[in-house]
């Protein structure tokens, strides 16, 4: 897919700042610091548009990238990251329910895990909540740039058997660093728009 057109729409943190252009959307979803902006980016050949970090915590709002002005691709704040108090968790949990809850034009999501570790209990709690509200999933396995070649095979057997994912959900190789596994999502990603 060839993005020429990307815009930040809305920070949103609650639903009456959601667009109303009713374009379907993909939501993106994963621990803090996985590499959920710079998939975003990636997929779109931009460097910065999803703004990125080496620290955990980076994306604190739903972001609302309209691309093509034909759909939105829309970036989260991760989970997991131990130093955020119960409150902000709260918060966190508020936010991201009442989105996947009731967005009636978010046709699948992208849930980030990170190629080098077992998926988390965490990971697997977001994979679960996303099933519990039937929405379809697909699992970019990231940073494989990091995966020595030889182990990939295992490593990518291991994330789809701690998930335990449905048959029926795509696992993919990806790396932001070398573009592995872009035309793979890309393909994917277009059967849902
Ligand atoms: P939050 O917004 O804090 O939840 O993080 P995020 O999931 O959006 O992660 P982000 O895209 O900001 O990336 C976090 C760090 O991981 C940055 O330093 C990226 O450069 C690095 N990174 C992301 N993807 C890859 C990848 O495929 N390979 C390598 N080697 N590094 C990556
Ligand atoms: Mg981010």
């Amino acid at each position: 897919m060839k993005v020429n057109h990307a815009e930040i729409v809305i920070s949103a943190v609650s639903k009456k700042q959601y667009p109303e252009d009713r374009l379907p959307e993909i939501a993106l979803a994963g621990r803090s610091n996985v590499g959920k902006s710079s998939f975003i980016n990636k997929l779109i050949n931009r460097k910065n548009l999803a703004r990125t970090s080496s620290k955990p915590g980076k994306t604190q709002t739903l972001n609302f990238y309209r691309l093509n002005d034909a759909f939105y691709f829309v970036d989260v704040p991760g989970y997991g990251y131990a130093k955020v108090s119960k409150k902000e968790r709260e918060k966190w949990g508020g936010m991201m329910e009442e989105y996947f809850q009731t967005r009636d034009t978010l046709r699948a999501v992208v849930l980030i895990t990170d190629s080098r570790h077992e998926p988390t209990r965490d990971d697997i709690q977001m994979y679960d909540f996303l099933k519990y509200f039937e929405l379809p999933v697909i699992v970019i396995a990231t940073k494989i740039d990091k995966v020595p070649k030889s182990k990939r095979h295992a490593h990518l057997k291991r994330t789809r058997e701690t998930l335990e994912m449905e048959s029926q959900d795509e696992l993919v190789a990806f790396s932001s660093e070398t573009g592995d596994g872009k035309d793979e999502a890309w393909g994917l990603l277009r059967s849902y728009l």
